[in-house]
């Protein structure tokens, strides 16, 4: 079994377009060899890291240990790769292991059988290494995910279980819901830490605002949820304590200018109960306000929102009536840069200005852009 000072390679998916910053996160908590592929960072560290990069990690999807990875074109070439691989140092006799994963541009294109074939092969090698015919699988869940890109096939076990954008504040939410972990994203593109004025004047359940505040505030947005590897018969359980007060230690103090509104007051009211669930209520100031009568008594400040998107025509056109009138109300406020999320390539031709840059981001299966204003 992995014993915990040995080196592991850990691989984070996230959303397309997130790589880079992703990247920087794994950085800036002193993980080894971090680099950026398509969808996904790479990075090795200890078992510790794995606890410390699931608690801190702010845009990453979830936090995979790198059991092996091969080519294969062939089932059979499938089978041998993983039985080939040293499962008994990560599963126990009693681990259940469900397999789930996906094929891109891969001659093994078939989700399913794939599945099944690795599924086989895992068993297989146990059956020889513990001397079982059958595995009860009753114990804790180690999940083997799969991805297979190019013929490349990579065979990981997932130590976060439930997916990192689920930080534990939203059981309640408002429909089109921005992803905990892009708002994280549009947080950090806008280079907010904590200074000045923050608003998000089209707040919905609340999403941009409580991760601007978990931003400011320096807090883990991992703190208030558990992990599946807790559970793992390898991690010490002081690895996740000592990695939860030291998260906890590395907590800033202040006072914050977070501004949220929405002209319903049904998502305000949500955005309330989810602030409180996240423990920042004390650091936002919430409203009812519309967006396109905008008014704020200081000069300055950052915008990042994500406005109404119109999905059926009749929505767009209401949609596009919501940017113009916003754009208008902004025009004069120079003061103010704004990041706004939008799947509507005529976005800026309804705010009636020019973005200072564009970044391609994906709103779940939505390609958006974030339209960036810097003053
Ligand atoms: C795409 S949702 C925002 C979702 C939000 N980012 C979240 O994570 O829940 C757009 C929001 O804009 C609000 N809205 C629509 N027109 C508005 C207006 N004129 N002023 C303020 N809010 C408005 C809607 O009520 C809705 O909650």
């Amino acid at each position: 079994m992995i014993k915990t000072g040995d080196s592991v390679s850990y691989v984070v998916p996230c959303l397309f377009g997130l790589e880079g910053l992703v990247a920087d996160e794994c950085k800036r908590i002193n993980m080894q060899n971090v680099r950026a592929e398509d969808g996904r960072v790479l990075f090795s560290g200890s078992l510790a890291d794995c606890a410390k990069a699931n608690l801190a990690l702010r845009c990453g999807e979830r936090v995979l240990i790198l059991v092996g990875s091969f080519e294969a074109e062939s089932f059979d070439a499938l089978f041998e790769g993983v039985r080939r691989l040293n499962w008994e140092d990560w599963l126990p006799k009693d681990a259940a292991f469900p397999v789930t994963g996906y094929s891109l541009d891969s001659a093994l294109f078939s989700v399913p059988d794939c599945q099944r074939i690795i599924k086989k092969a895992v068993a297989e090698r146990m059956k020889t290494r513990y001397r079982l015919e059958v595995f009860p699988e009753t114990g804790a869940a180690y999940k083997i995910r799969f991805a297979i890109r190019k013929n490349q096939v990579s065979l990981m076990l997932d130590s976060s279980g439930t997916a990192l954008h689920k930080r534990g504040y939203r059981p309640a939410h408002t429909e089109a819901a921005l992803r905990e972990t892009l708002a994280a994203a549009m947080v950090k593109l806008a280079r907010y830490r904590g200074k000045g004025d923050f608003c998000d004047p089209f707040c919905g359940s609340g999403t941009i605002a409580i991760e601007a505040a978990l931003a400011a505030l320096n807090r883990a947005p991992g703190l208030n949820r558990s992990f599946a590897a807790e559970k793992w018969r390898y991690f010490d359980p002081q690895i996740w304590q000592d990695a939860r007060e030291e998260a906890r230690a590395a907590e800033y103090r202040g006072e914050y200018r977070i501004f949220a509104s929405d002209i319903d007051p049904e998502a305000v009211r949500i955005a309330r109960e989810n602030a409180e669930r996240a423990g920042v209520t004390e650091y936002i100031d919430f409203s009812v306000a519309d967006a396109t009568a905008f008014t704020r008594e200081t000069e300055r400040g950052v915008i990042v929102t994500n406005p109404p998107y119109g999905e059926r025509l009749l929505d767009l056109q209401q949609a596009e009536e919501i940017y113009r009138r916003f754009g208008k109300a902004l025009a004069g406020k120079g003061g103010w840069s704004v990041y706004l999320l939008s799947s509507d390539p005529e976005f800026e031709r309804c705010f009636g200005r020019i973005a200072d840059k564009k970044r391609k981001l994906y709103n779940g299966m939505i390609k958006c852009d974030l339209y960036m204003y810097f003053k």
